[in-house]
C-alpha cells in the first residue's frame, strides 16, 4: 500500500511533513491536502517530476497545472509582473482558493507545467499543511487534483489512494478538503476587469469587492459552438460518475419530484442502479433508488463540500442511472452547477 503520513494534527506532524517534502526536493510525486480539495504534488521546476504527475494521472499533456506557494516572494521568480488589481486581490484571498493566471517567466517552471503556454497559473493554498509542506520543499508545487483524469476530484485522502495508490510515492492526511469545490481561475485583463475561467470557492461577489467589473469566460457556457473555454482544462468531459447523470430542472419542486420518480420507475424496469442527488427540497421517496443529498439549496457550500464524496458514492454502489436537480448558480453555487453539468455531461431536462 502507499505511504500515508497522518498529518491531521499538525502540530504531531512535523517529521512527516518534513520527509514528504525532502521527496518531493528529490522529484517524487506526493499527494497533500488543501483547502478545495487534495492536491497531487511536484517540483514545478523539474521536469520529469512534472511529467509523472501528467503519468499518474493519465491527464491531456495540453492541459497546463496550476503551482502554489507557501510565501509571496516565492512569485516573483515564477511571474513577468503583477498588475495592482492582481496585487489586491492576492491581499484580499491569499491564502484561499482564487488562481491567479499571469505571464510566465518560462526558465521559472517546466514548460510542461504550463502546457507550453505563455502564462502560469499560481495560488497560495490556505491550509496549515499545504503551506508547510511547499516550505519543507524548498520549490513551488505544481500540482493538479489528484484524482485520476475524468474521475471527481478527491477531498479526502481515501479517495486519493482509491485513485492513485500506486502510482505516486505517498499521501499527505491532512482529514476532509473544506471548500470541496477546486479555485476559481482568473485572468485580471488590462483594464483591470476580472475574467472567470473556472468558478470555484472564491465567488464573483466577492471578486467585485476588489475588481471593477468580473466577467464570465464566454467559452464556459457553451451556448455558441465557437468560444473555447480559456482554461484548457473545461474542455474536458470531467468530474462524471460512471453511470449517466441528468438534472432535472423547474421552478415547480412538485413537478420535478414526480418526474424523478417516472424516470426512475422506467429505469428500474430497464434494469438499471438508480440513484438520485437532490436538494433537501426535493427529497420524496424515491423507492429503491440510492438517495443522496447535497444539503439544503439554500446553502451552496454545504452543497460543495459534498459534491465529490457523492459522486464517488455512486459509483461505489455501481448505479447506472443518476437524476439530479439543482441550486441557484449564485455565490458557490455556480461552481456547484458548473460541476454538476461537467458530471452530467451537460444533460439537463427543464420541465
Ligand atoms: O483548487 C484547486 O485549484 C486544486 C488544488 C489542488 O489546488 N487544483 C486544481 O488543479 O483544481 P487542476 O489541474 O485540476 O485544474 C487546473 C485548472 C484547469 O482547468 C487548467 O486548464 C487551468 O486550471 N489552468 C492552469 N493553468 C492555466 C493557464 N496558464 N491558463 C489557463 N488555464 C489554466
Ligand atoms: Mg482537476
Amino acid at each position: 500500500p502507499v505511504q500515508i503520513w497522518d498529518a491531521q494534527q499538525i502540530e504531531k506532524a512535523e517529521h512527516d511533513i518534513v520527509e514528504a517534502g525532502e521527496i518531493l526536493r528529490q522529484g517524487g510525486i506526493v499527494a497533500f491536502p488543501t483547502e478545495t480539495v487534495y492536491g497531487l504534488g511536484a517540483d514545478a521546476g523539474n521536469s520529469s517530476a512534472v511529467e509523472a504527475v501528467f503519468a499518474a494521472k493519465g491527464r491531456p499533456s495540453d492541459n497546463p497545472l496550476i503551482v502554489h506557494i507557501s510565501q509571496l516572494e516565492q512569485l516573483d521568480h515564477l511571474v513577468q509582473q503583477v498588475k495592482p488589481v492582481e496585487r489586491r486581490l492576492m491581499e484580499q484571498f491569499w491564502p484561499g482558493p482564487l488562481t491567479l493566471v499571469m505571464p510566465v517567466k518560462p526558465e521559472a517552471v517546466s514548460p510542461y507545467v504550463t502546457a507550453g503556454l505563455d502564462t502560469v497559473g499560481v495560488r497560495m493554498p490556505d491550509h496549515p499543511v499545504a503551506l508547510r509542506l511547499i516550505t519543507a520543499a524548498g520549490c513551488p508545487l505544481a500540482a493538479p487534483s489528484a484524482n485520476r483524469s475524468g474521475r471527481p476530484s478527491p477531498t479526502t485522502a481515501a479517495h486519493v489512494a482509491e485513485d492513485l495508490s500506486s502510482r505516486i510515492q505517498g499521501i499527505v492526511d491532512g482529514g476532509s478538503a473544506g471548500v470541496g469545490v477546486e479555485s476559481t481561475v482568473i485572468q485580471v485583463q488590462e483594464d483591470g476587469t476580472v475574467m472567470i475561467l473556472r468558478p470555484g470557492g472564491i465567488t464573483e461577489d466577492q471578486l467585485l469587492t476588489v475588481a471593477p467589473a468580473v466577467m464570465i469566460d464566454p467559452g464556459l457556457s457553451g451556448v455558441s459552438a465557437d468560444t473555447t473555454p480559456r482554461a484548457p482544462g473545461m474542455k474536458y468531459a470531467h468530474y462524471a460518475p460512471r453511470g449517466s447523470m441528468t438534472i432535472v430542472r423547474s421552478e415547480d419542486a412538485e413537478a420535478v419530484r414526480y418526474y424523478i420518480k417516472e424516470q426512475l420507475h422506467q429505469a428500474a424496469q430497464r434494469g438499471e442502479q438508480t440513484g438520485v442527488l437532490v436538494f433537501d427540497e426535493d427529497q420524496d421517496d424515491y423507492g429503491s433508488a440510492l438517495h443522496l443529498s447535497l444539503g439544503s439549496r439554500s446553502t451552496p457550500e454545504v452543497a460543495a463540500s459534498r459534491l465529490y464524496a457523492c459522486l464517488r458514492t455512486l459509483d461505489a454502489h455501481n448505479i447506472t442511472f443518476i437524476l439530479a436537480t439543482g441550486c441557484a448558480e449564485t455565490g458557490v453555487g455556480m461552481a456547484v452547477m458548473n460541476r454538476l453539468s461537467k458530471a452530467a455531461g451537460g444533460q439537463v431536462v427543464n420541465i
